[in-house]
């Protein structure tokens, strides 16, 4: 045995110190490219997709991400790595899982290692991934790596440790998301069959030998044909599914759902799905629970098969900022970004109440900031109003924001915002007790993340305006609009 350990050893370091080394020998040729973001993580080059692994593990916050370190397009996956105190502050470390066995393999047949989570095991970290070889059948199969100290995985020498898909699902069968409950390690696996999405549960006592339990949820014929990265977890005192939802070969926006948890049955009661984010650019999202026990999402701000302008400048792909998830009325999962970011804050501008007819400039703002405007709409008359930032000095150059009152929808317009995708993302809002609606912005070089109402309801999307497009204006039409309380922020780099 200790034979095999070792050539399993051997060869994954091998394709690990490949990785690594390109990453050294590249990374300082993207370090100043326009398009970098200044408080969202990224990979050191190349390309990134999921998120994967999200823990805390002794203390420091992991993340794994989808990696591909020798290109700016999706290759062969590795497992990139990062550990931070703050959730804010990343650091970079080696290259965590690179492809390298007849389960996972890369380089002559694809596609290497696909996304999958980590659990704290004892003293070991443990991670859980799909192993995906194309034109073999079965073509994805779950495996696992572990350390002891959460920086160098050894694969597991008897992987896979599901070798096949079970009859509820189909070869389509990756992306486990492991976590533990009255003692028992719970696996959901992403899969699909006639023409359901599904999250596949397994169980296990050991994290080596699993059990198939059943379909712990499934897709109503509507809610797309595979699902990817399923994550299920408890949320208070009810449970919660994150899907990312494929219909073809069209990934869409991934979807909460909130419900009970039959550990018995292995059944996920659930009620009304809901859009987890409502822009362009938001994707398999993954949680973990912290040492305080906050329940924290990332996802990949970016999405499959659109046109990503860092690609010339030898990089893609970046993360959410993170937030918490909190249950709001038992209908409503709330995303709050983490109170960590606060510490970036500086240049702090506050503004009390105030009007706006036609239009009002506020002033140029840094790219990377924190907006919150508090509308006031007892007082308001107008039909829209909203806000423009990243706007050019001749206005050409924008991204709107826009409410529209009576239809009580958020239009996060980047038709006109620079280079990169264009289209509109529409959202609904409620309007609170008091007659008021809260947006908070966090801006960064090519990224706007919206959180409407406390995070009821959320839009991320990428825009690539120029950087002298800093002008940042309220606006309302056909009437005024109140707003009650406006604070800007400056938002510090975390990378200098
Ligand atoms: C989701 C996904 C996963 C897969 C990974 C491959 O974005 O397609 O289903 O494991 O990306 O990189």
């Amino acid at each position: 045995m200790s034979d095999i350990v070792n050539a399993i050893n051997l060869k994954h370091e091998e394709a690990l110190n490949k990785a690594n080394l390109e990453i050294d020998r590249r990374k300082d040729t993207i370090k100043n490219s326009c398009y970098r973001l200044n408080n969202h993580f990224m990979a050191p080059v190349g390309w990134i997709n999921d998120p994967n692994g999200l823990v805390q593990y002794k203390g420091e916050y992991h993340l794994f991400y989808q990696y591909y370190p020798y290109d700016s397009k999706w290759g062969p996956m590795h497992w990139g790595h990062a550990k931070s105190t703050d959730l804010v502050h990343w650091e970079h470390l080696p290259v965590a899982l690179a492809p390298s066995e007849s389960y996972d393999s890369g380089e002559v047949l694809g596609y290497g290692c696909f996304s999958g989570s980590a659990v704290v095991n004892g003293e070991e970290l443990v991670l859980i991934y799909t192993g995906h070889v194309d034109n073999k059948e079965p073509m994805q199969v779950q495996c696992m790596a572990t350390s002891k100290d959460g920086i160098q995985f050894e694969k597991y020498h008897q992987n896979p440790v599901i070798d096949d898909y079970p009859e509820d699902g189909s070869p389509d069968f990756r992306d486990p998301k492991v976590w533990n409950h009255d003692g028992k390690w719970y696996m959901v696996v992403g899969s699909h069959k006639d023409g359901k999405g599904k999250a596949l549960l397994y169980v296990s006592i050991n994290l080596k030998d699993w059990e198939y339990v059943g379909v712990a949820s499934e897709s109503d014929g509507t809610q797309g044909d595979m699902w990817e990265c399923p994550d299920l977890f408890p949320l208070q005192n009810q449970h919660v599914i994150l899907v990312s939802p494929m219909y073809g070969k069209q990934n869409e926006k991934p979807f909460y759902v909130i419900g009970d948890m039959n550990y018995e049955k292995g059944v996920f009661t659930q009620q009304i799905p809901r859009t987890l984010d409502y822009g362009f650019d938001f994707y398999a999202p993954q949680t973990l629970v912290d040492d305080n026990g906050r329940r924290i999402m990332i996802g990949w701000m970016e999405k499959w098969l659109t046109n990503m302008p860092s690609q010339e400048h030898g990089w893609a792909g970046a993360m959410t900022i993170p937030r918490e998830l909190l249950l709001e009325a038992g209908t409503i999962v709330k995303q709050r970004p983490v109170t960590e970011l606060a510490n970036l804050r500086t240049n702090e501008k506050h503004y009390d109440s105030f009007v706006v007819e036609d239009k009002w400039i506020v002033n140029e703002m840094d790219v990377s900031s924190e907006v919150i405007v508090d509308f006031d709409l007892k007082e308001t008359t107008a039909s829209s109003f909203g806000i423009q930032l990243r706007c050019s000095e001749d206005g050409n150059e924008r991204t709107e924001i826009i409410l529209d009152a009576a239809k009580k929808e958020i239009i996060f317009d980047r038709n006109f915002s620079g280079v990169g995708e264009k289209g509109m993302s529409k959202a609904p809002f409620t309007i609170n007790d008091g007659g008021t609606v809260q947006v908070r912005i966090f801006m960064d070089t090519t990224s706007v993340e919206v959180f409407v109402n406390d995070g009821e309801q959320v839009i991320t999307n990428r825009i690539f305006p120029d950087e002298s497009s800093k002008l940042f204006k309220l606006f309302s039409k056909d009437g005024k609009v109140s707003v009650s309380r406006m604070t800007t922020w400056t938002l510090n780099s975390v990378w200098e």
